[in-house]
């Protein structure tokens, strides 16, 4: 499983620490930045980057961390075929995975402790998607996406 990490200046900390985690499990990363440099940047051109990573199926899943996780799910769903979830507790990893098929996972580097994001990554990770009444529900975000009216 490939996944795509991105972090803006908010989330860069603990992004290192995430990846240097998941490459310890053997997980392959691909790290679209920032660097841990202290440099103030804009967290949309790292959504962007990992969302697109994920709908090209470049890589499996993306993992995104801002200050709140917050503008980068915002950002994140803008790309067809990604579902980003902002998730701050486990009973929300698990369901994002179970129920909504999340694809893309949004972390908050200010407020969650590194730990608790950790267990929050390891359940998305090895959560699957129920599929069932919540596929019929995806199918209408997707038909949503497909419209080619902005309405
Ligand atoms: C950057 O200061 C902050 O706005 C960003 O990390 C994030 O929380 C946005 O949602």
């Amino acid at each position: 499983m490939k996944i795509a990490l991105g972090a803006d200046h908010g989330g860069a900390e603990q992004k290192e620490a995430l990846r240097a985690y998941l490459e310890g499990e053997g997980r392959q990363v691909l790290d679209f930045g920032a660097p841990a440099n202290g440099q103030s940047v804009d967290y949309p051109d790292y959504a962007l980057s990992v969302a697109r990573a994920v709908a090209a199926g470049e890589a499996d899943c993306g993992i995104l961390i801002c200050g709140t996780g917050i503008g980068m799910a915002i950002a994140a769903n803008k790309v067809c075929s990604v579902h980003a979830a902002t998730v701050t507790d486990t009973n929300a990893a698990r369901l994002s995975r179970q129920h909504n098929d999340a694809n893309v996972l949004c972390l908050s580097g200010r407020f969650i402790s590194p730990e608790t994001n950790r267990e929050i990554v390891d359940i998305f990770l090895s959560t699957d998607f129920e599929g069932g009444r919540h596929q019929r529900r995806i199918d209408k975000i997707t038909a949503a996406e497909n419209r080619s009216d902005p309405l």
